[in-house]
């Protein structure tokens, strides 16, 4: 077997002490599908008083990120620290001294993406990042090489377990997401400020991960639409429940076309090509009901899925935990394989990622895709408040598929919940109906809308 790949894990936290198990607990099987032995040289770390997979030599262990780098005997470094400071600096300074990096940072790419790749490029060396969207999910591998025939046409994604486990313990067990949350909090599955997780921007962090792969865009995070799953009240989801949907917070990509017949008819969602001709595609993350039997409906508890439309394959759906020690790790060290068998290096010198030869592709706001949608009024249970509320859908051409109102409780009381469903209506102008709708004085609390994904 030829030179051994010496490795240098900078964090060792929940993904690093997965990372070190991989490494020193299999080494002939790493060895053997890598064409040469793996070395774990360093591990870097905050606290090295801390408790570290028993594995790990203690030392191995030390808090000196340059030496690590530096070191001679160092050819890869693994990024597992997080965030945007220290980890920048970690990345930047291993590709300048000449070291292949692996990450799981998905904020880091998405916020810094451009100038890690550029700064890879001109140190001539490689990264690589299978963990840093949907974790386990081998989903980077599938989009940059299983997929590279095929132009992606649409992507759907569950791409943070912690909002799904909230959404399918409210769905399932009647739970509030105060309560929910709390028990992901207790079990692990979610941090103790869960603000990303919750407000869609991790899922937005990786849908701009995934952009740059499947359609070669630039989208910063802060460019991405979001609506987030804490505004969700459990009256909603008995009423989807009702109506034979899920709510799920997906993280969704629509070229303009995906879904519209050569005529310009309608057949699913998705937007209209755009009237410049030039290829676009509207990147946002939000709550969507799905039919129960949706594929995307069934993914429970803290798994993530990602589908992906492909122009010559069609519909595929990778399924799996999209976080955690082990399955992470599962990714970071596939990478390592990658770049031991030499394979990572000649598809990134390919694949140009985040460099200034776009594919065409530019990012247009989700105010053109065409969806269904879910709107919840609390009005006033008197006549004439939904002629109203009707006759402005109309004006903005969006016509009603179903109406929900349940009974009130008795005459003469105050506002009662009423839920319309529509049929396809662009966003933009689903929107502009929105405000004219609050700014009714029969409506007694902002509406609450979603889309429907059929
Ligand atoms: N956790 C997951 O399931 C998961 C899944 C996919 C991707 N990721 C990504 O993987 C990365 C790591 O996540 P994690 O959950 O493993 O984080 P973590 O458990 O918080 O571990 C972070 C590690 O970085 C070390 N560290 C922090 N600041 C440092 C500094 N200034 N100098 C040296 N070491 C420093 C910490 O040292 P101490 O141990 O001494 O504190 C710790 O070992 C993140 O980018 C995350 O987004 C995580």
């Amino acid at each position: 077997m030829s030179d051994t790949l010496g490795i240098a894990l900078v964090g060792c936290g929940t993904v690093g002490n997965g990372v070190a198990n991989v490494l020193l607990s299999r080494p002939e099987r790493v060895a053997q599908r890598a064409g040469r032995p793996l070395a774990l040289r360093r591990v870097v770390v905050r606290d090295p008083a801390k408790p570290r997979d028993p594995l790990v030599a203690r030392d191995l262990i030390s808090t000196d990120i340059r030496a690590a780098i530096h070191d001679p005997n160092v050819h890869v470094v693994v990024e597992l620290i997080g965030g945007t400071t220290v980890a920048k600096g970690v990345v930047l300074d291993s590709l300048a001294a000449g070291k292949h990096v692996v990450t799981a940072n998905k904020a880091l790419l998405a916020d810094a993406g451009a100038e890690v790749f550029e700064a890879a490029r001109k140190a001539e060396r490689t990264v690589c990042f299978e963990a840093a969207v949907a974790g386990g999910v081998p989903v980077i591998r599938a989009l940059g090489e299983s997929l590279a025939a095929n132009q992606v046409t649409a992507i759907q994604a569950i791409l943070n377990g912690t909002s799904n486990f909230i959404l399918t313990a409210m769905a399932e067990r009647g739970m509030s997401y105060a309560a929910a949350l709390a028990e992901a909090q207790k079990l692990g599955f979610a941090e103790a400020d869960p603000t990303l997780d919750v407000d869609g921007s991790d899922a937005a962090h990786k849908l701009a991960v995934l952009a740059q792969i499947a359609f070669g865009v630039t989208a910063k995070p802060h460019e991405i639409a979001r609506q987030g799953i804490d505004t969700i009240d459990a009256i909603d989801i008995g009423f989807a429940n009702e109506l034979g949907y899920t709510i799920k917070l997906l993280a969704e990509a629509w070229t303009g076309g995906h879904g519209h017949a050569g005529n310009g008819t309608k057949q699913s969602r998705g937007t209209a090509p755009a009237d410049h001709g030039a290829p676009t595609v509207a990147l946002h993350v939000a709550p969507v009901l799905l039919r129960h039997t949706d594929l995307l409906a069934q993914v429970r508890g803290a798994y993530n899925a990602v589908l992906v439309y492909g122009d010559i394959v069609g519909e595929t759906l990778y399924q799996g935990p999209g976080a955690g020690r082990m399955p992470t790790a599962s990714s970071v060290v596939a990478d390592l394989i990658d770049l031991g068998v030499g394979r990572a290096q000649r598809t990134f010198a390919a694949a140009k990622l985040w460099s200034r030869e776009g594919r065409g592709f530019t990012v247009e706001p989700p105010e053109r895709v065409r969806s269904r949608f879910y709107l919840r009024l609390q009005v006033a249970d008197r006549p004439g408040v939904l002629a109203d509320i009707t006759r402005i859908l109309a004006d903005e051409e969006i016509s009603i598929s179903s109406l929900v109102q349940h009974e009130a409780a008795e005459e003469g009381g105050g506002p009662v919940p009423l839920v319309i469903v529509t049929h396809y209506a662009a966003t933009g102008r689903f929107r502009k109906a929105l405000t004219r709708i609050n700014a009714l004085s029969t409506t007694a609390a902002p509406a609450v809308f979603f889309s429907m994904g059929d």
